[in-house]
This record gives C-alpha cells, sequence and structure tokens, in this order.
C-alpha cells in the first residue's frame, strides 16, 4: 500500500531538479502523475522534450503510472490540456504541484521589461493557469480531497538581492494562495506552499559547496507528501524546507495601536509619537482573512 494509492497528480517544472524528485516520489507512492516540463534553460529560453519523458521512462520501467506533459504554463491553453490530460490517462485529478520556474536576475535599475515579464509568466501567470483548469474540474466533481502546492520562495518572503521580478513573482502566489485558501473553506481544496532551498541549477551558484553538498531536493520532497495527503486538512500554509529543516512562515499583523476614537484627524506627529508601538511585532499572529482585521478594528473601535 502506498500513501498515495488511487490519487492522481500533476507537478510541473518536473523534468529535473525538485519537481522530479517529487514526481518520482509521489509516483512510488503509488500516485498516477502527469511529469510536465517545458524543459528550458535556467532563463526560459530553448525547449526540449526529454528529460519530462525520461522522469516518466523511470517511473514506468519501476511499475509506476506517469505520463509525460510539455505544456508550457505560461500558456492558457496548454495547461488547460495539461490538465485533461490527467483526467483523459488516469480519470481524474486530485494534486496539483506548481514547480515549473526560472529566473532572470537583475537590479531593478537594469532589469528589461522582457525580464520582468518573463519570470511573471511562468511563476504567477503559470499558477493561475493550472489552479484555474483544475479548478473547473474540482468544482464539477466535488466530493475529493484535492490539493494544490505551490513553490514560492524566501526570496518573496524575506527580500533577494537582484531578484525583483522572481520575488514579485513569488509573493504573487502567495497573494493567490490566501485567497483561494479563504475562499474554498468549504469543498475540501487546501491550498499550501513550499518555500524550499534545495540543490540544483538553480542554487548551484548561491550555495556554499559544502552546503550545496547537503541541501538534497529529496529533502523538500516529504513536506510535499504531507500536503498533498487526503490527512493533512491545513490549508494557506507557507513551509519553510531546507536540508532537515521544516518551519511555517508566515505573514503577521501585530496589535498595533487605535490613535484617538476612529474620529479624531490623526497627523504624522501622532505616527511619529507612537511609531515604537505601531512597528512593533507585539501579539502578532496570521489573520484568516482580511475580514479578521475589519473585526478586530472595529472591536477596538467598540471599546
Ligand atoms: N532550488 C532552490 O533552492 C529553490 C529555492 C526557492 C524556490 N525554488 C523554486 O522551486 C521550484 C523548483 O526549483 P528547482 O531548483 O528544482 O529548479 P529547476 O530549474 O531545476 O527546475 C525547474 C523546472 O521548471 C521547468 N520550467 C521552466 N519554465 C517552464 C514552463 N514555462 N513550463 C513548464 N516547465 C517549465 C524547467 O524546464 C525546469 O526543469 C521553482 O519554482 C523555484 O523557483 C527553488
Amino acid at each position: 500500500m502506498g500513501k498515495l494509492d488511487g490519487r492522481v497528480a500533476v507537478i510541473t517544472g518536473a523534468g529535473r531538479g525538485i519537481g522530479a524528485a517529487v514526481a518520482e516520489k509521489m509516483a512510488a507512492e503509488g500516485a498516477a502523475v502527469v511529469v510536465n516540463d517545458l524543459v528550458v534553460s535556467l532563463d526560459g529560453s530553448g525547449q526540449s522534450t526529454g528529460p519530462a519523458q525520461e522522469v516518466a521512462e523511470r517511473i514506468l520501467v519501476r511499475g509506476g503510472k506517469a505520463v509525460a506533459s510539455t505544456a508550457n504554463v505560461t500558456s492558457f491553453e496548454e495547461t488547460g490540456e495539461l490538465i485533461q490530460t490527467a483526467i483523459r490517462e488516469f480519470g481524474r485529478l486530485d494534486v496539483l504541484v506548481n514547480v515549473a520556474g526560472i529566473i532572470r536576475d537583475a537590479l531593478i535599475f537594469k532589469m528589461t521589461e522582457e525580464q520582468w515579464d518573463a519570470v511573471i509568466a511562468v511563476h504567477l501567470k503559470g499558477t493561475f493557469n493550472t489552479t484555474r483548469h483544475a479548478s473547473v474540474w474540482w468544482r464539477e466533481n466535488r466530493g475529493g480531497h484535492f490539493r494544490i502546492i505551490n513553490f514560492v520562495s524566501g526570496s518573496g518572503l524575506f527580500g533577494s538581492p537582484v531578484q525583483p521580478n522572481y520575488a514579485a513573482a513569488k509573493m504573487g502566489m502567495v497573494g493567490l494562495m490566501n485567497t483561494l485558501a479563504v475562499e474554498h473553506t468549504k469543498n475540501n481544496i487546501k491550498f499550501n506552499a513550499i518555500a524550499p532551498n534545495a540543490a540544483s541549477r538553480m542554487t548551484e551558484k548561491v550555495l556554499p559547496p559544502p552546503l550545496f553538498e547537503k541541501l538534497k531536493p529529496e529533502h523538500i520532497v516529504p513536506a510535499v507528501m504531507w500536503l498533498a495527503s487526503e490527512q493533512n486538512q491545513d490549508t494557506g500554509m507557507i513551509i519553510n524546507c531546507m536540508g532537515g529543516w521544516y518551519s511555517r512562515a508566515a505573514i503577521v499583523c501585530a496589535k498595533g495601536i487605535i490613535i484617538g476614537d476612529g474620529h479624531k484627524t490623526v497627523t504624522a506627529e501622532d505616527i511619529q509619537a507612537n511609531w515604537d508601538t505601531i512597528k512593533s511585532l507585539d501579539e502578532a499572529k496570521p489573520l484568516g482573512s482580511i475580514i479578521e482585521s475589519f473585526g478586530y478594528v472595529a472591536s477596538l473601535l467598540n471599546k
């Protein structure tokens, strides 16, 4: 018995790196997988079909269920076909893992419009495209345990020099996840994110060699396996994964301060006088939705 017996997964960017490790493990645990990869160079240029097919063949040789797809995640039409491949070949879709990624690093004053657009297109629009098509099928086929896992990055969560396009795209994926997690509280679709750090071509020039050796993509895989499982009931989580380190990252809202009673005209001097309290993370916690912030402020104003 595998942990994912009977489940069907689409994994984008699964021709190499973390995505390939995820696809192979999911298949080893019984999932039927669509191994998607356009197979581009690190900056998104060029194309070949090889690696996605090779990953699928490795799975088939071991007795697993897999099919390769070379859909470009930036294409609305091709991602529609990608989702349909899962349904046509395996009859359903349970898990979507958005791993596909490219980088085109540059300082902001040197960044071209093309560098910006290309990175936003793969990460942010690509995630919209696959999610949009999967959600249509899930809406028409309620009753499953549907899971989306988005690969985001510490570059966006914490900031990273020369990656303004990449960081913005990854945080766009977090915003998309936050809203979908709030929208879909009832139909058992769980949206979660992983912020990985692992040895791949994306990090070979960034990670110091001793760390590169230790940060195997295989360390990321168990977190995907858990988030993809029927047992996981959490949604809207961001999980840092690096080496053997797993930790939750969150956007939090601190207690702050009400200045006046909601009617007083607050001045910049008031803000300055209360700056230490405003910026402190006192009683900081993640909010369940924007509505929670409305309720919180309303309760303070009514006191
Ligand atoms: N490796 C890390 O430490 C790290 C850190 C933070 C975030 N990430 C994120 O994790 C994910 C996996 O990274 P990786 O290190 O395995 O990278 P990788 O470059 O080894 O793999 C990414 C794959 O995505 C594919 N891809 C790119 N554009 C595509 C498109 N338009 N359509 C379909 N496939 C496409 C590439 O061909 C490649 O095989 C990426 O989203 C990356 O941004 C990685």
